[in-house]
């Protein structure tokens, strides 16, 4: 994607062996770019949410394990690279996949060869993150055109949090199909939901849909269902931190009411997610576990308090959103069911 006209990925690697991202509690105010040095930085990057998004953090834990390995590349301290990195968010699956990516690179290579070859796997990793959700947002790019042909006008797409190029290396997930279509002249708009308490939606996908003069109006994340009555939204398209065998999906807090009110007004709501996403191991969301942030993100907005001092409050930065309510998945692979048979038909070796 482009920034002010120059292309970039949100993440990579610098000439004097560092690691350059974009510090994402800087947008939408500034652009502005940090460089992690070590291991604990990296660390410190994804759980202050520098970087965010699920395949972005998962690259950015690679990069943290090719750090530490410059340090120290034994066995052991593979092991605490890897346990450190692990324990910064606990919802999106991508992270320990990362890890186990790095660990299967790393494990049988004596470690005087170790720091290079993470470092190349790393790099390997990112760039399989490109191509894949390129490959998602062409998959995904037919639904939004089936809805173009179908509607005869602009098409209205509604999005929650931030599943853009922000969240990944480059392209995003669900915002791959809809830079795709408007680059191909469909005419596409997109209610972006501000995305409480964190504000990704306000912060972040507007700036990258505003980057690429994508159409779109922030709205408050209670304003969805209203849309949804009237008629003013086509279909829904958001990501997802992990997605269980059987098509239940994790994704931001409030992903599941937006399902909810697109099902009940039979609007299509579409899940755009890598395979690195997938959660083999279960077969039911309510065994995905929620990360639980600061109360601090509720009770304050910008530094000053809204609610009144003594009012506890709780801050559950997930849902799950049951694949009852999904219409597809869209996965690099292809289109499928929100269900088992649908995502092993995708994905056979799995069977
Ligand atoms: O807490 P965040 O900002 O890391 O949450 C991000 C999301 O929920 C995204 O929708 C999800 O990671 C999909 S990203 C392609």
């Amino acid at each position: 994607m482009r920034v002010a006209g120059k292309p970039m990925r949100t993440i990579w690697p610098e000439p004097d062996g560092t690691v350059g991202i974009i510090d994402q509690t800087a947008l939408p105010h500034a652009f502005t770019t940090r460089r992690l040095g070590t291991l604990e930085e990296a660390a410190h990057a994804i759980r202050a949410m520098l970087v965010r998004g699920a395949p972005l953090i998962g690259v950015t834990a690679a990069y943290g394990v090719a750090l530490a390995m410059r340090v120290d590349p034994s066995d052991a301290a593979l092991e605490a690279a890897c346990r450190t990195l692990a324990a910064t968010r606990p919802t999106a699956v991508n992270l320990r996949w990362a890890l186990d990516q790095m660990r299967r690179a790393l494990a049988e290579a004596p470690p005087s060869e170790r720091a290079s070859l993470a470092w190349r796997r790393a790099g390997e990793l990112a760039d399989e993150d490109v191509r894949v959700n390129r490959a998602i947002g062409e998959h995904a790019l037919p639904l939004i055109a089936g809805a173009a042909r179908r509607v005869r006008r602009r098409v209205e797409i509604l999005t929650h949090c931030n599943a853009g190029w922000l969240a990944t290396v480059d392209w995003g997930t669900a915002l791959a199909p809809i830079y795709l279509a408007h680059d191909s002249g469909i005419d596409v708009h997109v209610w972006v939901d501000e995305t409480r308490p964190r504000n990704q939606g306000a912060s972040l996908t507007a700036w990258e849909l505003g980057q690429h003069g994508v159409p779109h109006t922030v709205i408050v994340d209670n304003a969805g269902g209203h849309l949804m009555q009237h008629g003013r939204v086509d279909l829904c398209i958001v990501g997802s931190d992990r997605t269980t065998a059987s098509g239940d999906v994790a994704n931001k807090i409030g992903t599941y009411l937006k399902a909810l009110a697109a099902y009940d007004n039979g609007v299509p709501f579409y899940v755009t997610l890598p395979s690195s996403t997938i959660d083999w191991s279960l077969r039911d969301g309510r065994e995905i576990p929620i990360e639980e942030r600061d109360s601090s993100e509720v009770t304050h907005l910008g530094g000053v308090r809204l609610t009144p001092a003594d009012s506890p409050a709780a801050n559950w930065a997930f849902d799950v959103t049951p694949a009852r309510l999904v219409t597809a998945l869209v996965t690099e692979r292809g289109i499928c069911p929100a269900s088992e048979g649908g995502l092993r038909r995708l994905f056979p070796e799995r069977r």
